[in-house]
């Protein structure tokens, strides 16, 4: 079974796959931690992704559906494929549908985590993440046992730079404008399944985990 979460920035998406993962021994796809690890390492992917990501922009369609197919390719015959962050506008989703023909896959579930925006500036102020790992935390709901520090590996947090205000104002518009349509179309090829993502994150968890009828 392969599952698309989709939903606005700080919704919840990564603090819900890293569960998913555990629950179904998925492989997960994150665009996004592709490009910051990218970043990270000064990588020429990175460097040719920062630009976008720092102003809250889509990285362009060529580099990001190249990235995906990569990692498609890494994942073992018959594992679950988790995508967190792709497809996130038409063009991304068809190159999806056709890249996932060609390996004779399909998408099975889109999960639509439904949060407000006043509920997505809360989180996304609050949030802390480990760069190397992609682990993430919330300063509040979600709050490491040391102050700064990541539980499991003892790296340093810290803020991501696109959860800059200015940035977070554009990824909102672009997440409007370019990636609600893609509730229409999941929900026109009747896999779409809409959660309600303000509660805890155990209780959303067992919400996604019923619409998989587990
Ligand atoms: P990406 O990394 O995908 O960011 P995003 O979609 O904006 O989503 P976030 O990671 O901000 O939020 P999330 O839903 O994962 O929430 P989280 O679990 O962290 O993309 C970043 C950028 O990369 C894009 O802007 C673009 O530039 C580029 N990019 C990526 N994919 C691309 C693509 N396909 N095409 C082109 N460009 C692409 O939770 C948020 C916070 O809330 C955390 O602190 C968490 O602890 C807390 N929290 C989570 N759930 C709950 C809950 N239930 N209750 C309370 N707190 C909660
Ligand atoms: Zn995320």
């Amino acid at each position: 079974m392969n599952i698309i979460l989709l939903g606005p920035p700080g919704a919840g998406k990564g603090t819900q796959a890293e569960k998913l993962i555990k629950e179904l021994d998925a492989v997960q796809i994150s665009t996004g931690d592709i490009f910051r690890t990218n970043i990270k390492n000064n990588t020429p992917l990175g460097q040719k992704a920062v630009g976008f990501m720092n102003k809250g922009q889509l990285v362009p369609d060529e580099l990001t559906i190249d990235l995906v197919w990569d990692a498609l390719d890494k994942v073992e015959d018959g594992k679950t494929i988790l995508l967190d962050g792709f497809p996130r506008n038409i063009t991304q989703a068809e190159a999806l549908d056709e890249g996932m023909q060609k390996r004779d896959n399909k998408i099975d579930k889109v999960i639509n985590i439904e949060v407000p925006e006043d509920v997505i500036i809360e989180r996304i102020s609050g949030r802390r993440v480990n760069i190397s790992t992609g682990k993430v935390y919330h300063i509040k709901y979600n709050p490491p046992k040391v102050e700064g520090i990541d539980d499991e590996t003892g790296e340093k947090l810290i803020q991501r730079e696109d959860d800059r205000p200015e940035a977070v104002k554009e990824r909102l518009d672009v997440y409007k404008k370019h990636t609600s349509v893609l509730i229409d179309y999941y929900n026109d090829k009747g896999i779409l399944v809409t959660i309600d993502g303000t509660k805890t994150p155990d209780e959303v968890f067992e919400q996604i985990k019923k619409s998989l009828g587990k």
